[in-house]
């Protein structure tokens, strides 16, 4: 390949899933130390990061059709690098399939960008998929800016193998960051303007580490900890497995007011048999079981889960089961899929795969009950005063975005600055935001 200058100015673009919104942003504030500045807006990057996902096809396919986007009318391309789940799952395919990519690079290895760059300047195309002992926390620079509402990566990886997934073969084995470094990392996020911390995993409650006397503590003890840095406001967690889901973590929603009363705890299916079948360890009622003791703890609490419809073998009567256990719970909202078979995966060669078009009528059946119920979850909020963390401007001049506790996006008027929380009365609701009347200190 032709040797090209030195990136001056770099665009990192994440697909997927909230931990690769994380690794972008690590991503970018590698390349900024090496003196790499983001692009300005309109402007093409010299290099492009693309931090790709691997879990549905669709998601996978996206990287193909990005690459083809930035090639230029000569033929050439800016310097680009392949990350994320589809690096580490399809390395080679996208080197033998895409020339213009120099780099790939899988999310344990991407501190080692600063030399892949290197390399591919001087006109050699890199691939980089290692799970290297060393941690790449280590070696990224410290967090000096970020919104008020950021992430933190404490666990990665997923050992559960449910049957339809790609995640165990693409981020390892379940790893927990050590408590010390990430109490330090909360310390500086907030230094860095953070006000709400998200703490994110594969199978964020599957963390496990010691805490400064040594003790062996679980998610719910790092909550704990994190919630004694003053000026950290709200404490979030993301994304749950129900296996992991310990009476001490549930007993936590009850006892740290700065953990926010939201849960996302993804159930798939609501029928024991197609639960068996994709190898998750819970029923319909132990699941179902687990959300009556959370909410015990913290009636309030609002409830999301993931769905995946038109698995291997589903019969309609199973799939009623599913809006059976929707109806159950009353979710204030979900994520919900059409079955994609994933190459190297059990599912992917079950018999009885599902037609599409059966796929397409179970979605839009299963997604009109949960839109139904997240209005229903925000009128039922409707005359609520609650706090929220302000995010950014909104459309209309005046007019400000934030989150409640309970994860839903209220706009109001009225003065305010990023990052401050402020009382609203929520006054109107549609299914995806809320109005709120913001109330003077004196009112409040
Ligand atoms: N097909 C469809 N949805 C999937 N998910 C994971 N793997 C697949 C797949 N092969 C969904 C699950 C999971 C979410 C992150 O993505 O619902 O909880
Ligand atoms: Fe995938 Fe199941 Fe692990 Fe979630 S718990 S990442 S769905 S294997």
């Amino acid at each position: 390949m032709q040797k090209v200058a030195p990136p001056r100015t770099y665009r990192v673009k994440s697909f997927g899933c909230q931990m690769n919104v994380y690794d972008g942003e690590r991503m970018a504030e590698l390349l900024g130390e090496q003196g790499i500045a983001p692009a300005p807006e309109g402007e093409e990057a010299d290099l492009v990061v693309l931090n790709t996902c691997h879990i549905r096809e669709k998601a996978a396919e996206k990287v193909y059709s990005d690459i083809g986007r930035l090639r230029r009318e000569d033929g050439t391309s800016p310097l680009i690098a392949v990350a994320g789940c589809v690096a580490q799952a399809e390395g080679e395919e996208i080197m033998a399939r895409a020339p213009a990519v120099r780099m790939v690079v899988g999310p344990q290895a991407y501190h080692r960008l600063p030399g892949m760059i290197a390399d591919a300047v001087e006109g050699r195309r890199v691939t980089d998929t290692d799970m290297p002992a060393e941690t790449k926390f280590d070696a990224l620079p410290a967090r000096r800016r970020v919104g008020p509402s950021a992430f933190l990566t404490v666990q990665e990886g997923c050992d559960k193998f449910c049957t339809y997934c790609v995640v165990p073969y693409t981020r390892g084995a379940e790893v927990s960051r050590p408590f010390a470094a990430l109490v330090e990392e909360a310390a500086r996020l907030v230094d860095a303007g953070a006000r709400e911390i998200t703490l994110l995993g594969q199978n964020v409650n599957a963390w496990q580490g010691e805490d400064a006397r040594g003790r062996a503590i679980g998610l719910e003890g790092l909550v704990r900890a994190l919630a004694a840095l003053p000026d950290l406001a709200r404490i979030r967690y993301t994304t749950s497995h129900p296996a992991d889901m310990s009476e001490a973590l549930i007993a936590a929603h009850g006892e740290i007011g700065k953990l926010m009363p939201f849960l996302h705890l993804p159930v798939q299916s609501g029928n024991d048999r197609v639960l068996k079948a994709m190898n998750r360890s819970h029923t319909a009622e132990s699941y179902l079981a687990i959300l009556d003791r959370v909410r015990a703890a913290r009636p309030d609490i609002a409830l999301s889960g993931d769905f995946i419809v038109g698995f291997p073998g589903e019969s309609e009567a199973e799939f009623e089961d599913t809006l059976g256990l929707v109806e159950a719970v009353g979710y204030a909202q979900c994520f919900s899929f059409k079955y994609s078979p994933r190459p190297g995966t059990p599912a992917a060669t079950m018999a009885d795969q599902i037609a599409p078009e059966v796929m397409d009528d179970r979605l839009q059946r299963l997604q009109a009950a949960l839109n139904r119920d997240q209005l229903a979850f925000n009128e039922a909020s409707l005359g609520r005063t609650c706090e929220v963390l302000v995010e950014r401007k909104g459309r209309h001049p005046g007019q400000w975005l934030g989150k409640s506790p309970w994860l839903q996006s209220v706009h109001f008027e009225g003065e305010a600055q990023v990052g401050e929380i402020v009382t609203v009365q929520l006054a109107s609701a549609g299914p995806n935001s809320l109005r709120g009347i913001r109330k003077v200190p004196a009112e409040a």
